[in-house]
């Protein structure tokens, strides 16, 4: 995290880091797209995401606190200083809004992201250090991860997340996943 930070913090690093990452996401293109923009509903963007959040959830899906039949797997696989580069590479791509069709979902998850959710994600859902950047994400996924919040065992995970989801309705989830992917 250390060196993360290090790097974040000088421009000619920055640039080699960006260099580097970019050479090694051509697979996970595939699924993230890209340029970060995911090209299935299910599947996160990476695009514009805080590179301390995606290298934390690169040690989630590594040491099993996280789980995903490929990520799992992929994780494993990426030396430190890959995560750092691809980490870098994702947070310097911008993220595009989607489309919802449902302008009352919006609205209604317009006013409950500003109370509940607001003081932490940050105001337009952009998100802040470890703090993922909600805005843009697609909205599947978006539902797939506060069902997983949910349905976290709390004496084995630590995240605020599971607390604030267990309280979630459906509906509330269905509202907030379509205002956020607009954003
Ligand atoms: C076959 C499709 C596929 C490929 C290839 C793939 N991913 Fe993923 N990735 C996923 C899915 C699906 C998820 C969501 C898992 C979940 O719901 O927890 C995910 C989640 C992630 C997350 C967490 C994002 C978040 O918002 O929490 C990161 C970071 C990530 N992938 C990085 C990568 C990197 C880097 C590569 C290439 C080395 C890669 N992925 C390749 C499908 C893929
Ligand atoms: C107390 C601070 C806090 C509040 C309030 C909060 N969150 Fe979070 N949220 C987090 C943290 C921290 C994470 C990262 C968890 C991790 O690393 O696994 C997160 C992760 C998420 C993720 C997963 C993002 C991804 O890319 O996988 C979603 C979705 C999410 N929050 C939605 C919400 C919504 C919707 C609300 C309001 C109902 C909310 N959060 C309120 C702190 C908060």
């Amino acid at each position: 995290m250390a060196q993360l930070r290090a790097i974040m913090a000088d421009e000619e690093q920055r640039q080699a880091s960006y260099e580097a990452g970019h050479e090694r996401i051509r697979f996970c293109g595939y699924c993230h797209g890209e340029d970060g923009n995911s090209k299935r509903d299910y599947i996160p963007n990476l695009a514009a995401q805080h590179p301390q959040y995606l290298f934390n959830q690169f040690e989630k899906f590594g040491d099993g606190t996280r789980e995903d039949y490929v990520m799992s797997q992929l994780a494993k696989t990426l030396t430190l200083e890959e995560r750092i580069n691809i980490a870098i590479y994702f947070g310097m791509q911008t993220a595009k809004p989607r489309p919802s069709t449902d302008a009352a979902r919006v609205e209604a998850g317009r006013s409950l992201f500003k109370i509940r959710c607001a003081g932490c994600h940050g105001l337009d859902a952009q998100g802040f250090q470890d703090m993922p950047r909600l805005a843009g994400q697609p909205s599947e996924y978006l539902g797939i991860a506060l069902n997983r919040f949910k349905q976290m065992d709390p004496t084995k995970h630590s995240t605020p997340m599971i607390g604030i989801a267990s309280v979630l309705s459906e509906e509330d989830i269905q509202s907030l996943a379509a205002y956020l992917t607009t954003r």
